[in-house]
């Protein structure tokens, strides 16, 4: 089957992960892949259902679809991810025309379900089990972890990659559906996790981020030896050409001693963390049933600040979470204002259906509230940011160079195009790199650089990136002969 696929990814890095490996699956089936729905025969959406927004506008994309699909009936429609396992028959019901859905858990059916389509079986469907529906053992293996082999040229560097170290969630915070969409947490076997990691080495890649949506929560249990996240940490940090390992994301009641004195002992590990508050009220914190509280959250913040004092901290937070009054809102400003975060993201409630704040806490702050609190926090942690940046003025900093910036790419509209890139490489452009921090700097240098690590003399910054430019190298330091 010579068939062209088109896919449109949505949401977290396990979404860019996923369709990494549809994609990798598919082309070996015989699939090419182009940069547009125009010329596929096979259109796939990867969603993501964390928030109602996300959802809208994925129903809002299938139905720009829907003349395509009436002008070339042949052209086949799949929504695959955490929207079509929580909505299933739904997504028919709203977008008659789509072919396929597929959950989370059951990515690996897409070609074989692709290829029925295609001889005329009808629509298909493949989702997991709910959380209700059966056994804890068949439910969770009913989600399988998809990580066949990777697809190097579908990664947005070539040098950086996700690794999956644990799918689903057992924590059922009560305002989200990832435990419902990627169901219960299973971590997946060290040597699976090593192995995959030997193979991105071989490729090329310097540079991994774990991933798991608990990732400091990591068990895998073997007769009598259990692997936590930290040995897992020390054996990938044996593996040759893999130079920096981040992971993401993290349960702040997960933060363990252990696993910081592992980070500051092991050169390879970035030093940052990615640890969601979501409020800094106790009694929001407890309707969310987040199992902490904020002096919990501040005492694993200390743990971080004595064991890992230049490590940056970023964070989430969800405004107008039910009941949130303006006292328990202001605690969160308080709480960033004393955390000063790397950067945080934050988020207005969404009620998402099936979870238990749907069901029994009531929606009560209004739309315009949560709006003008996102924007006074946002504003607050920008600020806060942007302080902190200005102090690196001076430094200098190590970046793994990522490629040309943003702007570069709208100035020359080679990359999105898919077209041969203009000049040799060595025209001068803005590129952008990252610290070992996670902190984005940006610089002028060459194209040929990306890949590399940098040392970058910074100049100046806002609150999201530096400034700077690209060191030169002092020969004396380098302890070349003199030349006389
Ligand atoms: N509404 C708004 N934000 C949410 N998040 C999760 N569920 C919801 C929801 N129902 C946010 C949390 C989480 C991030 C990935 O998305 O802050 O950490
Ligand atoms: Fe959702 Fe909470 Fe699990 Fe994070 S820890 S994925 S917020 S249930």
């Amino acid at each position: 089957m010579n068939k062209r696929v088109f896919i449109n990814t949505v949401g977290c890095q396990m979404n860019v992960l996923d369709s990494e490996m549809v994609i990798a699956d598919l082309k070996r089936h015989g699939y090419t892949v182009v940069d547009s729905a125009k010329q596929a025969d096979c259109v796939l959406f990867n969603t993501c259902s964390i928030r109602e927004n996300a959802e809208e506008k994925v129903y809002s994309n299938l139905g720009k679809l829907k003349r395509a699909k009436e002008q070339h009936p042949g052209k086949m429609i799949g929504v695959i991810g955490c929207m079509a396992q929580k909505d299933q028959e739904t997504v028919f019901r709203r977008a008659p025309f789509v072919d396929l859905v597929v959950g989370p858990g059951q990515l690996h059916t897409i070609p074989e379900l692709l290829e029925k389509i295609d001889r005329g079986e009808g629509r298909q469907m493949a989702v997991s089990l709910s959380r209700t529906d059966g056994s804890q053992l068949k439910i969770a293996r009913s989600h399988e972890t998809f990580d066949p082999l990777r697809d190097p040229s579908m990664r947005p560097t070539p040098f950086q990659a996700y690794l999956r170290i644990q799918i689903g969630c057992d924590k059922f915070c009560t305002y989200c559906v990832v435990p419902n969409t990627r169901g219960p947490e299973q971590g997946r076997p060290p040597e699976q996790i090593l192995s995959e990691a030997r193979i991105l080495a071989d490729q090329g890649c310097r540079e991994i981020t774990l991933l798991g949506q608990t990732v400091n929560s990591y068990r895998y249990k073997q007769d009598d030896r259990q692997t936590d996240l930290a040995s897992l940490l020390e054996s990938l940090h044996e593996i040759d050409g893999i130079d920096r390992i981040k992971f993401v994301t993290n349960y702040p009641k997960d933060m363990t001693e252990r696993l910081l004195t592992t980070v500051r002992d092991l050169p390879k590990c970035s030093p940052y963390l990615h640890v969601p508050v979501q409020s800094g009220s106790d009694e929001v914190l407890k309707r969310m049933k987040r199992g902490y509280t904020v002096a919990d959250y501040m005492e694993m913040f200390e743990r971080i600040e004595r064991i890992l004092p230049e490590a940056s901290v970023s964070s989430d937070f969800i405004v107008g979470f039910c009941g949130e009054t303006e006292e328990d809102f202001q605690k969160s400003v308080g709480l960033i204002e004393r955390c000063r975060f790397k950067n945080s993201f934050i988020f207005q409630y969404s009620v998402r259906p099936g979870t238990t704040a749907a069901k029994r806490l009531e929606d009560d702050v209004p739309r315009e509230v949560k709006i003008r609190r996102n924007n006074e926090l946002l504003e607050v942690q920008d600020r806060l940011a942007k302080e902190d940046n200005l102090k690196m003025v001076g430094d200098v900093v190590e970046v793994l160079v990522e490629g040309p910036s943003k702007k570069t790419l709208r100035e020359t509209s080679d990359h999105a195009e898919g077209r041969e890139l203009k000049g040799d490489g060595h025209d001068l452009v803005q590129m952008i790199g990252r610290t070992h921090c996670d902190r984005i700097v940006v610089f002028d240098g060459n194209r040929r650089q990306a890949g590399q690590f940098l040392k970058i003399q910074v100049d100046d910054a806002s609150c999201h990136t530096l400034v700077g430019r690209v060191q030169t190298v002092d020969v004396v330091s380098i302890g070349l002969p003199s030349l006389t």
